[in-house]
């Protein structure tokens, strides 16, 4: 083990229940892998850790949607979400899952030891019951109006409209989610975890740790926000049968809350590790080690779990006497990147996942733009032009051209080597100081979790060396002053070897590749950081072969930013369509169908497959709606079939009729259906 101070960094467990979106790279996981591999460069001891969290009712909910049992769900979506990370470039050191006995040995560790010692509190309490399912309903199967912004979608869980943590109870007009009945309430019996007891001493951690380091205005508000109203004791069982078991009289029929589990997949992650490199105890150096640093990576949502319910669920094992773990140092959390004006959401089907967009484009430029706009302080939107933009404008005209028209004049004019220095003029010094003073620049501020500064430190360099570049004028030195142009190519090499540092947390793929152009042995990214601002080419270093580090993306390839609604184009002003008979229109079968069921169609942001019933026969119709419904909106849903139109294919999926909606004004689709229920199959004259 090194010396190096260690640093250990989660990023949240993604929910194994739909592919990862953009919205989850900008909100934790860019951000968190950024830091690992610019605390690598630093040379310090990083352990970087995730894994598929595949308890709680977001997972069987996907189940019920699908008719299978959860175990399909979570392998599904565990080996999607792990091959698209990989695909990223993101550098965990594991990717666990908390289906794995180990995990569920390390939560019930935790539920015990608390119930051993007494912590835990059994009450009895009101919780909805949906009678028709027969079953209790856990807060995610329950959806209502919120009662502090009146968003009629809230989950029972938490309005994602506006961040409220909410009961279930406290929804108005609360609505099943298996039966779409009102449910009742009834007394059900659970652990409680008394998160109040704890307040003084959160509020303590919070304050010196942001003393420490610096926290988040935006978390601090958070933690403030929960302080003022007061915690409350946590329920920390549930009434489902997917999820850690709890071998307690009572509780057969129970597991443990997700949440009270999903956090200590992290300590899990560590565990199954170290088992992995074959070290089995080698988890401890990090999670039981006071100078260890723990930064955990969230996005917005996960911020009150993450700062008050993880942190005094470690000070309750703590006080118990036995191995001591560190809490969070820090818990950088970002706000939510939007898409087209709306937050991406895998629940909603908007936005647009990682897997599609890999399958068109490399890592390193998504991993750029969503860099350069980080959601730090506010919302971010993510745009096609501004995805355009920073790949052509940034990465192909001032950092790829910099490190080609550098290695080109190398070739040309010295040999492909390091030419030696001769004199140093004002030019020369300038740069040089710039050279020197970036890796501190975008250190400090990549220490404070300032990402999109830290980057546009770096990017300065780059921009720096260009004009360095130009106003030398190496085309005409080459002549004139063949020492002056020496240094020029001398010093502007020196910037691409640091450049190929620098860049590399957040474009490593075309680091790697600056790397074998400047023949530097090893790894860009097993490099030094603080080595960055030295002159550490020798004159005479042989070059490797330089080739394309950025490929344009030109207008026809990206997508448009503007919601087109998907149907025929609107008439232009004025103009009257086509007469058409009666023996026409007769031509056209409608029919009134009944949505059964509908699920996104897999790499399109447009469509939604729909099985729809008209009469005796089901369906499958492919409608260009997914920007404006959700699957679930759909299901039960009266509306109106064009029964006789030529089957077609849509993105691999065949089309049996078209579902009919209009535009309204904002371009919104918007459904046509009967004014009150009329039998499916009922012909629409
Ligand atoms: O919001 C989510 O996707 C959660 N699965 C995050 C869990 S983070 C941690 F607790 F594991
Ligand atoms: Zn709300």
């Amino acid at each position: 083990m090194s010396n190096a101070q260690r640093i250990l960094i989660t990023a949240a467990l993604p929910y194994a229940n739909a592919p990862i979106h953009l919205g989850h790279l900008a909100g934790a996981y860019l951000p968190a892998d950024i830091y690992a591999r610019f605390q690598r460069l630093r040379g310090r001891d990083v352990l970087f850790l995730c894994g598929s969290d595949e308890h709680g009712v977001a997972i069987t909910l996907a189940a019920d949607k699908e008719k299978v049992p959860p175990e399909v769900i979570v392998d599904r979506y565990h080996t999607m979400d792990k091959e698209a990370f990989e695909k990223f470039g993101m550098t965990f050191d594991n990717y666990s899952r908390t289906s794995i006995p180990l995990h569920h040995a390390t939560a019930l560790e935790f539920l015990l030891d608390f119930h051993r010692r007494g912590i835990l509190t059994e009450k009895n309490e009101k919780q909805l019951y949906d009678e028709k399912a027969n079953m209790f309903l856990p807060d995610r199967y329950v959806e209502g109006t919120c009662p502090v912004c009146g968003n009629t979608d809230a989950r029972g869980d938490q309005c994602e409209q506006c961040g409220t943590f909410l009961d279930p109870l406290q929804l108005l007009n609360p609505r099943s989610k298996i039966t779409g009945d009102t449910p009742v309430v009834r007394e059900t019996t659970h652990l409680y975890f008394p998160l109040g007891a704890y307040q003084a001493r959160l509020e303590e951690y919070v304050q010196k740790s942001d003393e420490a380091d610096g926290w988040k205005e935006n978390v601090l508000q958070y933690c403030r926000g929960w302080f003022k109203e007061g915690l409350e004791d946590r329920a920390v069982t549930r009434d489902l049968n997917w999820g850690v078991k709890i071998p307690l009289p009572g509780y057969e029929k129970k597991v443990v809350y997700v949440w009270f589990d999903a956090v200590l997949g992290y300590i899990s992650s560590a565990k199954e590790w170290a088992l992995r490199v074959g070290r089995p105890d080698a988890w401890k150096d990090y999670w039981l080690r006071p100078d260890t640093k723990y930064v955990a990576f969230i996005g917005k949502d996960n911020v009150v779990f993450h700062t008050i319910v993880f942190p005094a669920m470690l000070m309750a094992w703590n006080d118990g006497g036995g191995d001591r773990y560190v809490l969070p140092a820090n818990v950088p959390a970002n706000e939510f990147l939007n898409y087209k004006g709306q937050k991406f959401s895998k629940s909603r089907g908007w936005g647009i996942d990682l897997q599609d967009f890999l399958g068109k484009y490399p890592a390193d430029p998504l991993r750029y733009s969503l860099a350069a706009g980080l959601p730090e302080y506010r919302d971010s939107d993510f745009t096609w032009k501004d995805f355009q933009a920073r790949n052509n404008n940034e990465l192909a005209d001032i950092l790829g051209n910099f490190i080609n028209r550098t290695l080109a004049f190398a070739v040309r004019a010295f040999d492909n080597a390091v030419p030696a220095r001769g004199p140093m003029g004002e030019l020369d010094r300038g740069i040089l100081s710039l050279l020197e003073g970036t890796p501190p620049a975008a250190a400090e501020a990549y220490e404070h979790y300032r990402f999109r500064d830290g980057l546009m430190e770096v990017m300065n360099l780059a921009r720096g060396a260009n004009k360095y570049f130009n106003d030398s004028e190496p085309w005409k030195t080459v002549k004139s002053d063949p020492a002056r142009c020496a240094t020029t190519i001398n010093i502007s090499l020196q910037i691409a070897r640091a450049l190929a540092l620098l860049m590399s947390p957040v474009i490593p793929g075309a680091c790697e590749r600056i790397w074998r152009m400047l023949d530097i042995p090893g790894e860009a990214a097993r490099g030094s950081w603080d080595s960055a601002g030295e002159s550490a080419l020798q004159a005479g270093h042989r070059l490797g072969t330089a080739g394309i580090l950025f490929t344009k993306i030109e207008e026809s390839m990206i997508e448009s930013d503007s919601v087109v609604p998907p149907g025929p184009p609107a008439l232009p002003p004025g103009a009257a369509p086509e007469k058409i008979t009666i023996d026409d229109f007769r031509k056209v079968d409608l029919r009134v169908g009944k949505v059964l069921r509908c699920e996104p169609v897999a790499k399109s942001e447009k469509l939604l497959k729909l099985q729809v019933e008209v009469g005796t026969e089901q369906r499958q119709i492919i409608a260009g709606v997914a920007r404006h419904y959700r699957p679930e909106d759909l299901v039960g849903k009266l509306v109106v079939v064009v029964f006789n139109l030529r089957p077609a294919t849509m993105m691999k999926e065949e089309s049996h009729g078209m579902v009919l909606a209009a535009s309204d004004a904002a371009g919104k689709l918007v459904i046509v259906s009967p004014e009150s229920a009329v039998e499916s199959g009922a012909s629409v004259k």
